[in-house]
């Protein structure tokens, strides 16, 4: 087995630069392509800033925070990742969009090359199909916060080779993670059980069973969650979700997959969550408070 020492990052968002993030940091030489050097600068700058408050916590030491921000480069072409001996996909959860990056790197990429997709909801096995390397193509499924999350989903698609994922979950565990092995199915472990709990919130919100705050409060202090349902979806992304949960509803076709109706009138008007200032918190103001959602009584005209 060839060792592992150069990483590629395909996007640089929340995930892709969170994983480049524990990938420099674990020493490897890491290559993030992504389409502007604007996305790259956002990107830098979230690293510099989750580092530096790493380094606060002495959870990274100085040197080590040096060391991850040389380690990292940023390129806009796809043939800089042509030495790579990974390379993690993390772009938003579009198959045609993916699979043309997959095509394009199988041309560019050594046989050797291991490619992982880091989709929530998304087949492996469909990815690995338009490439020449179905054996080694795997999903590697980190959490947000990536360097605060311990949790890598390591999914073997039908045809990922025995070789392949050993190789993962070693590359996972030199992360400092915690890989759990899951099958090639819509949410694997983490979202199959996730996903209709955070749209039940939703429901919930819906039907008036209680306010914003409430049902977070209960969750997180009736069941000890670190944050409760709609601040997790805030944090998620609620463009984000509805996506996950279009893809699982289409594979099972079972309704607790099935988008509220709520949700998707917030995707529509733009309140995205945190990343768009507003969701079901308004980040606006600090602290933020709760989003006026139009869900009062109605009044007689
Ligand atoms: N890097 C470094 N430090 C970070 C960070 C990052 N990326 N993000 C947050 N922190 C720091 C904060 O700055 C804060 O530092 P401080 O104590 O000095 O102020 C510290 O971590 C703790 O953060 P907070 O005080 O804001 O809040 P919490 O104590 O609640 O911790 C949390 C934050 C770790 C995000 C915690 O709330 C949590 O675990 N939430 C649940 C997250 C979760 O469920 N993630 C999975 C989502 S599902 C998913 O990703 C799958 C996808 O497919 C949908």
């Amino acid at each position: 087995m060839s060792e592992i020492r150069r990483v590629g990052v395909i996007g640089a968002g929340l995930m892709g630069s969170g994983i480049a993030q524990v990938a420099a940091t674990a020493g490897y030489d890491t290559i993030v392509r992504d389409v502007s050097p604007e996305i790259w600068a956002r990107a830098r700058a979230g690293i510099e800033r989750s580092l530096a408050k790493l380094v606060e916590k002495a959870k990274v030491t100085p040197q080590q925070r040096d060391a991850a921000l040389a380690h990292l480069t940023f390129t806009t072409r796809t043939a800089d990742l042509n030495d790579r001996d990974i390379v993690v996909e993390a772009v938003t959860e579009d198959l045609d969009l993916k699979n043309a990056l997959w095509k394009e790197l199988d041309g560019v990429c050594g046989t050797a090359t291991i490619f992982a997709s880091n989709t929530s909801s998304l087949s492996i096995g469909a990815m690995a199909a338009v490439t020449k390397r179905s054996d080694r193509f795997i999903g590697l499924h980190f959490f947000n916060p990536v360097p605060l999350m311990q949790l890598v989903e390591v999914v073997r698609a039908v045809t990922t080779s025995e070789e392949t994922f050993t190789r993962a979950v070693a590359f996972a565990k030199s992360l400092g993670k915690e890989p759990v092995a899951a099958r090639d199915s819509s949410g694997f472990l983490v979202n199959l059980l996730l996903v209709p709990y955070l749209l039940d919130a939703i429901r919930a919100v819906e039907r008036h069973v209680g306010s914003v705050p409430d049902i977070d409060r209960a969750m997180q202090l009736g069941c000890g969650h670190p944050m409760g349902p709609l601040a997790l979806l805030d944090f998620v992304g609620l463009d984000t979700t509805h996506r996950i949960a279009e893809i699982m509803h289409r594979e099972y076709g079972e309704a607790r997959y099935a988008p509220p109706p709520l949700l998707r009138r917030m995707v529509v008007a733009g309140m995205s969550g945190r990343k768009s200032g507003k969701g079901f918190y308004d980040y606006s103001v600090d602290p933020p408070r709760v989003s006026d959602l139009g869900l009062s009584e109605q009044e007689p005209v």
